[in-house]
């Protein structure tokens, strides 16, 4: 692709020279005979300045007249700059005015999170944002690498489907000519006879739950990475998830030093996510929650008390992320809060052979996993007892008469993941457009 203007990422290579940049008015100011504009490109930001002398009247004109998020094409000769953001400045000699903004509506520090929102195809243009969605990027990449690198296939899995996979709760129906149709919760499903076909295989697509609570973890809308194995079970489930975990922190400190410093993020609490990571079973979850002191600290923060056999409140998982450094991953659930799927123990069937992995910093569930149960009639109880439709499921069971054998996969939440790298508050924050009970704008 040929072009006549370079990035303001590219300056470097461009010192003293005098070239064009392209891009929109970030901000402005100006001191007597002086003029400063900050361009912004995508790429970065360029402090640009002219004297009343060093250009025409004509651009000293516009550049009185530019307003902010203005496109604008501009001519300037780099200089390096070790004080100037970006460490380069522009002495600039052109400015043409390709579009001349309305007045912007997003002003720096003085809106609320609705306001942001509702202003989202606007918003993306400012630097949080801007630096939580280039994290994204480059987790998005790590995790496809990380699969690709180690000989998985992607196997895409279908957005409408015939039947659950996570509970019918949370399931979006759509009508599908004279049928119903569901939108996906997750690619498990279709990813277990593929690892029959593949050996190791993932998936990475959208996924979509009616959460009808409101809360900063969930998203109606939001994207999924799936990795399913042949012959694995769950000590090796395991094992491929803490790594794959530590392999995608790593890249996002390696890579994303810049958007991390921009959100001001502690990257010593990252640098310390490396294997092994704890595991403890819910009974060992269940008695420290039960222990005095975690009783007081409940009542102390008002939050409900723990009840065995339940899931983790969200206080609950603060406090049992608190006592390690690192990812703590939470195996042998009761099976019967669980999902139809899982493989039970074999010691005591009433635990299901499964983790959740927890997030530090009371960041909560990244990831959730099992092996599978890979018996015909087995599965065909849990499904009966489920009250899961038979028919829809029919495919599902076939891959138990056919040379069944153990299998196992986990689902890490990509904006989960991405909100605890980045250190936000909100999961709303980790994809370009949220969709939640409440939001379905822009
Ligand atoms: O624990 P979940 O429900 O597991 C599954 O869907 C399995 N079928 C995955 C598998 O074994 N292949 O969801 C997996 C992860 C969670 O740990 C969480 O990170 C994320 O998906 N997640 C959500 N993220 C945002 N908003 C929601 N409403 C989410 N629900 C789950
Ligand atoms: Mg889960």
């Amino acid at each position: 692709m040929t072009r006549d203007w370079v990035y303001i990422g590219e300056l470097a290579d461009h010192v003293g020279a005098n070239v064009q940049l392209r891009g929109w008015i970030y901000q402005k100011r100006s001191s007597g005979k002086i003029r400063f504009v900050v361009l912004r490109d995508g790429t970065g930001y360029l402090q640009c300045v002219a004297g009343i002398k060093d250009v025409s009247p004509e651009v000293f004109e516009a550049l009185d007249r530019v307003t902010a998020e203005s496109s604008v094409a501009i001519r300037g000769v780099v200089r390096k700059d070790d004080r100037a953001p970006g460490g380069y400045e522009l002495g600039l000699t052109d400015l043409r005015i390709l579009h001349l903004a309305a007045e912007y509506p997003i002003q720096p520090k003085e809106h609320g999170v609705e306001f942001l929102f509702d202003h989202r195809h606007l918003y993306l243009r400012s630097k949080t944002p801007h630096a939580v969605l280039t994290i994204r990027n480059e987790v998005v990449q790590s995790c496809r690498d990380f699969f690709y690198q180690r000989d998985f296939v992607l196997i895409d899995s279908p957005i409408l489907t015939p039947n659950a996979c996570e509970g019918t709760s949370t399931l979006f129906e759509t009508p599908y000519f004279d049928e119903k149709a569901y939108l996906t919760q997750s690619g498990q499903l279709y990813l277990e006879p593929a690892c029959m076909a593949f050996g190791r295989v993932y998936c990475f697509g959208p996924t979509f739950r009616a959460e009808k609570s409101k809360t900063r973890r969930h998203l109606t809308e939001f994207w999924m990475i799936e990795p399913e194995v042949a012959f694995l079970e769950l000590p090796g489930l395991l094992e491929l998830a803490e790594e794959f975990v530590s392999y995608v922190v790593g890249r996002a400190l390696d890579r994303c030093r810049e958007s991390l410093k921009v959100l001001e993020r502690d990257t010593s609490l990252l640098e310390r996510v490396v294997p092994p990571f704890p595991r403890i079973t819910y009974d060992d979850a269940a008695r420290a929650l039960a222990e005095p002191e975690a009783q007081a600290k409940m009542r102390e923060a008002g939050a409900p008390a723990f009840a065995y056999g339940n899931d983790f409140g969200g206080f609950d998982e603060t406090l049992l992320t608190r006592r390690f450094d690192r990812p703590v991953m939470v195996t042998h659930w009761p099976a019967e809060i669980k999902a139809f799927y899982m493989q039970p123990d074999a010691d005591d069937p009433t635990k299901a052979l499964c983790v959740d992995m927890l997030a530090p910093e009371g960041y909560g569930e990244i990831i959730g996993g099992s092996q599978r149960i890979h018996d015909h009639d087995l599965l065909a109880k849990r499904i009966a007892e489920h009250e899961l439709p038979e028919a829809a499921f029919r495919w599902y069971l076939d891959i138990r008469k056919y040379g069944t054998v153990p299998h196992s996969g986990f689902g890490m939440g990509i904006e989960r993941c991405i909100t605890w790298i980045t250190g936000l508050p909100h999961l709303r924050e980790a994809i370009p457009y949220p969709r939640q009970i409440n939001r379905l704008y822009p």
